[in-house]
């Protein structure tokens, strides 16, 4: 599952009021993967959407749906977000107690499977799952709100991730505080997915914020 460099607007910056055309625009603006932040209220203070959001986008864009579960129970509703229409599942690691089966679950409803680290979650934890995982999000931000500062701290956690996986095909997706200034240092130290919503879902243009983060990787 890996490619060149993927883009992956999350929708949390855009405007709910007429979300389908939001996931319209920023398909025709290049966006290689549709980024869908789930929010309970509970992992983190925010609260989102859920399974039928998702569903109800589905016939908007034909780009792959990166489903982020930002939830304390992600287990109860792996079906409904799958049968919503993603395409990835991406848990949060300190949501799982038991990740192996998680993944696993994922996998048999024929998603594929991530696992997302907040800041200060070492990556150890995945050393034995990862023949079970297709995707590792790396959060540079404390996961719950758009729009917060990108934690460069976390370009050593990249790194360490790039090294741990060896020639598996994992994709290294870094999701929060992205923009056009840090992303050539983002890729640099071995991501190949950005996430990013408020420095994508602005200004006239979507598809030249994109373009700027794709140029400033080149
Ligand atoms: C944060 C979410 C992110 C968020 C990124 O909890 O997981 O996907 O939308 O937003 P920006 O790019 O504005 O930091
Ligand atoms: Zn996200």
């Amino acid at each position: 599952m890996t490619q060149d460099l993927i883009v992956a607007p999350s929708i949390l910056a855009a405007d709910f009021s007429k979300i389908g055309d939001e996931v319209k625009a920023v398909d025709v603006a290049g966006a290689d993967w549709i980024h869908l932040d789930v929010m309970d209220g509970h992992f983190v203070p925010n609260l989102t959407f859920g399974p039928p959001l998702i569903r109800a986008l589905r016939p908007h864009s034909k780009k792959v749906f990166d489903t982020h579960l930002m939830v304390s129970n992600p287990d109860a509703l792996l079906d409904d977000y799958a049968s919503a229409g993603s395409d990835i599942i991406t848990v949060h690691f300190e949501a799982c107690p038991h990740l192996d089966r998680t993944l696993s679950h994922i996998r048999e409803l024929g998603c594929k499977a991530g696992v997302s680290l907040n800041p200060h979650t070492p990556i150890d934890g995945l050393q034995h799952v990862l023949d079970r995982l297709d995707l590792i999000l790396v959060m540079t931000v404390n996961p719950g709100f758009g729009g917060q500062s990108f934690i460069y701290k976390m370009l050593e956690k990249i790194t360490e991730v790039r090294s741990m996986i060896g020639n598996r095909p994992i994709v290294i997706e870094v999701d929060g505080g992205v923009t056009a200034d840090n992303a050539g240092k983002i890729v640099a130290s071995g991501a190949n997915a950005l996430v990013a919503g408020s420095s994508i879902f602005k200004g006239p243009s979507y598809a030249d914020n994109i373009s700027a983060i794709r140029a400033a990787t080149a």
